[in-house]
């Protein structure tokens, strides 16, 4: 069974990363604060903040098994030096794919949109983990987060595009873009996790 990784992510003063933009895609914003704090484990922290969004990982429900070992070809672990930019984009789907059956929801992730071919295209150099926050009565479904070199950002921001036009984002309902930035790990010591060092102020 996958890692089961419950991990909040609080908008506040201090964090492992600086906020840079917040820029709302589809629906509600949220609040602008100039960092973002990582806590990783179970129980959940809940450090005061702007605003905190919960999210665990879990299982996959789409991904084949050809796209599975194609996905495992080359993605990369989070954390890697040089990978000093990250985004954060909360998303939140609507009651009618929701009503899909499984099945149903497949075909219009893959076959009709194309999300892992096309997410496939900015591996190795964008690497991910998406968590699942819909089963958690938060505000959005999930929180996927991205990390990437600066020189990476044109082939994320590809993708990024590609993906918005395609059919399943007609699903959704909710969209935030959250743009953050950090000194190279290397820098300021060994980064281990996502939740990674903290800065000594947090
Ligand atoms: C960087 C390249 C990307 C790759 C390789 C990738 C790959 C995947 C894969 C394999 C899944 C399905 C996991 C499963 O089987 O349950 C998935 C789900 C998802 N991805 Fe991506 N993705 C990428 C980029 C993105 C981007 C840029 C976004 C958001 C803007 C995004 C949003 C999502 C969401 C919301 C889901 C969950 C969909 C659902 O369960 O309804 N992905 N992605």
């Amino acid at each position: 069974m996958a890692a089961v990784i419950p991990t909040a992510f609080t908008a506040r003063e201090a964090g492992q990363w600086r906020i840079d933009s917040v820029t709302p895609i589809v629906g509600a914003s949220l609040a602008r604060a100039p960092a973002l704090h990582i806590a990783e484990g179970d129980p959940v922290e809940r450090p005061d903040g702007v605003w905190t969004l919960r999210g665990v990982t879990s299982n996959e429900r789409y991904a084949n098994r050809q796209e599975r070992a194609a996905l495992a070809a080359s993605q990369q672990p989070l954390g890697r030096t040089g990978a000093t930019r990250a985004v954060l984009i909360p998303i939140r789907k609507n009651e009618a794919w929701w009503e899909l059956t499984q099945d149903a929801r497949r075909e219009l992730f893959e076959e009709r949109s194309r999300h892992i071919a096309i997410g496939l295209t900015a591996l190795p150099a964008v690497a991910r983990r998406l968590h699942h926050s819909r089963d958690l009565g938060e505000p959005f479904d999930f929180l996927t987060w991205f990390e990437f070199a600066p020189e990476h950002t044109q082939r994320f921001d590809g993708i990024l595009q590609q993906l918005r036009e395609s059919e399943e984002w007609s699903y959704i309902d909710r969209e935030v873009e959250i743009r953050l930035s950090r000194p190279n790990p290397a820098d300021c010591g060994e980064y281990v996790s996502l939740a990674g060092p903290a800065t000594p102020s947090s």
